[in-house]
């Protein structure tokens, strides 16, 4: 545990609308900030900051929490590495190596375990054995200076080798295992996972390898081509992208993204180094958030076969919610950016990157060629399927895309003009529906997903959240609290839970932020406490109020059964229909 008298310094030195604000855009609103959120996608902002308790939280993905809770997310940290994080950017001191302890000793014995790996691979390829792992490589046209700079290596045959020299350094056998770099066979002895495979190391933005790719070096190849490590503490294979550790010192106007690790290399040395692999795996909305911090447009590079123009098709809208430029790059014959450069040139693949097209010209072009053009019926299913293309882009995108569609398919401008207006007000009307529905959903039932009781027990719960935000504004009011309504007494138990802390926090004397309690809290509990504790109107409780959430929680603790509807007295309804009607105007 940090201690919290440190977790207090830190909410002093960190200013959580100036931190956020750093990857999300805010616009202040009263005293509050609102920004689109981060963590789901959203056309109207739904995240907002409150400064004068240092929380967030999204109405939209009901995530929340404090300026730790954002970092953890937004740069994905464990708690103890957020704090580092916060700490190191404000300029103060870790107490105690915090990462001594649990999951986060684990986390760094793996990273480590990971490294020595790397280098007892990378030394395996200068052995007599791995003479001819290196001549694969080499065969593959690779210099030694790109194997050391990706840090190739060769995973020796046999079924023990790393195992056993890990084991010497002093890594655990269930080190090893948790790291997916051995398995324990049927006597129990640990069994090296990558035997006899090419391997590349994967590594973290933070210079850690935290995993392996391993292929191969049979032409005709029975098993699997590649072997990965499966996700691990460390790793997880669709919020990676490889290659962007090397890439991201070059990549702040473009990247290229490619399927795998040898278009990442081949392009590196081909002196091409924005770019990065995905590995095989369809486009993440977490792969799309990291690389938007990293660059401005994202060059889409996927094999021509027809699973990798799908691919392409479906990385777009992920990538654009994001606000990305995307563009899509085209190789001939088929190939991937590595056999192509072999083929041709490394000139030849940077003229093909320059003559890459923009997304919208990607999926018309595709569109064009699904339909006979010819035909009046194929001309007409053609421009409608463009129509609702095009009804999903800005105005400046209609109006250029108009004027080329209507002269390549000899229609009138004007008459794909006025379909995308109809299309553009059907989509709105779609849009305000379904936001319509999610503010109905979270004012009935927000919070459910962190507290599921909540719904069976609104008025409870409600009145719950009202104590706790009350004594969290006023620590006062809990005087005597504890004895008159122990947590005990609370219907709900993720109140229940939050209410004990938030008391312990006053009993010490400290301020209950949302900070001190986090340590605490699960990160659902720690997004549903942010919403309960800037739930509250701005004006403070009195005792009078406590004292009218004292009677109704002891009241429908008593209570035999509370369906949702009898649990939803006037004053609810009343509210919730006000809010519906604000929403309309
Ligand atoms: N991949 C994988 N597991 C497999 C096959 C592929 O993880 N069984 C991933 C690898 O990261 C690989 C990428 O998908 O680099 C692209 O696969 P593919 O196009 O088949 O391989 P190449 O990258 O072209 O590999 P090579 O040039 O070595 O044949
Ligand atoms: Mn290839």
């Amino acid at each position: 545990m940090i201690p919290q008298s440190f977790i207090d310094e830190l909410r002093q030195s960190s200013d959580i609308a100036e931190i956020i604000g750093g990857y999300v855009q805010l616009k202040r609103s009263g005293r509050l900030l609102k920004g689109l959120c981060p963590f789901h996608s959203e056309k109207t902002p739904s995240f907002t900051v409150f400064p004068q308790n240092g929380s967030f939280y999204c109405f939209g993905c009901q995530t929340g929490g404090s300026v730790i809770t954002f970092i953890e997310k937004a740069e994905q940290l464990d708690f103890v590495e957020a704090v580092k994080w916060l700490a190191n950017r404000a300029g103060i001191e870790v107490p105690d190596d915090g990462s001594s302890d649990g999951i986060g000793l684990l986390r760094r014995r793996i990273k480590e375990a990971n490294r020595e790996a790397a280098r007892f691979f990378y030394r395996q390829l200068y052995t007599t054995a791995g003479a001819e792992a290196l001549a694969y490589l080499h065969g593959r046209g690779l210099t030694d200076k790109t194997i050391a700079h990706f840090g190739l290596g060769w995973s020796p045959d046999g079924w023990d080798k790393l195992s056993k020299h890990l084991i010497s350094l002093g890594f655990r056998a269930d080190e090893l295992e948790a790291a997916n770099l051995s398995f324990s066979n049927r006597s129990g002895a640990p069994t090296d996972r990558f035997r006899n495979r090419v391997m590349f190391p994967i590594i973290d933005l933070q210079g850690s390898v935290i995993a392996f790719g391993g292929r191969t070096m049979e032409k005709e190849h029975q098993g699997r081509k590649y072997l990965n490590t499966s996700d691990t503490p460390v790793y997880k294979k669709t919020n990676n992208l490889y290659g962007l550790n090397w890439a991201k010192a070059t990549c702040s106007q473009s990247v290229v993204v490619t399927e795998g690790f040898m278009d990442v290399i081949a392009m590196w040395q081909a002196g091409i180094t924005n770019v990065v692999a995905s590995q095989g795996t369809a486009f993440t909305a977490e792969q799309a958030r990291l690389l938007s911090k990293y660059t401005s447009t994202v060059i889409l590079s996927q094999d021509g076969d027809e699973a990798g123009q799908n691919a392409i098709r479906r990385s777009i809208p992920v990538l654009r919610a994001t606000g990305l430029d995307i563009r899509v790059l085209q190789i001939p014959d088929n190939m991937d950016p590595d056999e192509y450069i072999k083929a041709h040139s490394a000139e030849s693949m940077r003229s093909l990157i320059n003559g890459s097209v923009s997304d919208t010209e990607f999926l018309i072009a595709g569109i064009i060629s699904h339909h006979d053009i010819d035909s009046y019926d194929g001309r007409v299913r053609c421009l409608r399927e463009i129509c609702e293309l095009l009804g999903k882009m800005n105005p400046l995108e209609q109006e250029v895309w108009a004027g080329r569609i209507a002269e390549q398919l000899s229609v009138d401008k004007s008459a794909i003009m006025s379909q995308l207006g109809i299309i553009s007000r059907k989509q709105r009307r779609n849009e305000s529906r379904e936001e319509l529905k999610a503010m109905a959903q979270e004012i009935t039932g927000g919070g459910t997903r962190s507290n599921p009781e909540r719904q069976q027990h609104l008025r409870a719960a409600k009145a719950e959240e009202s104590l706790i935000a009350a004594i969290t504004l006023s620590p006062t009011l809990a005087a005597g609290l504890e004895q008159r309504l122990p947590p005990e007494s609370f219907v709900t138990s993720m109140n229940r839970r939050l209410y004990a802390a938030v008391l312990e926090q006053i009993k010490n004397g400290n301020e209950p932020s949302l900070m001190m309690l986090e340590q605490q809290l699960t990160p659902d509990e720690t997004s549903a406490a942010a919403r309960i504790l800037n739930s509250e109107p701005a004006v403070l409780a009195t005792a009078g109020d406590i004292e009218q959430y004292i009677a109704i929680i002891n009241e429908e603790r008593a209570r035999p059964t509370a369906d949702d509807l009898s649990g939803m007295t006037d004053a609810d309804l009343a509210s919730y229909m006000q809010a519906l009607s604000k929403r309309k105007k």
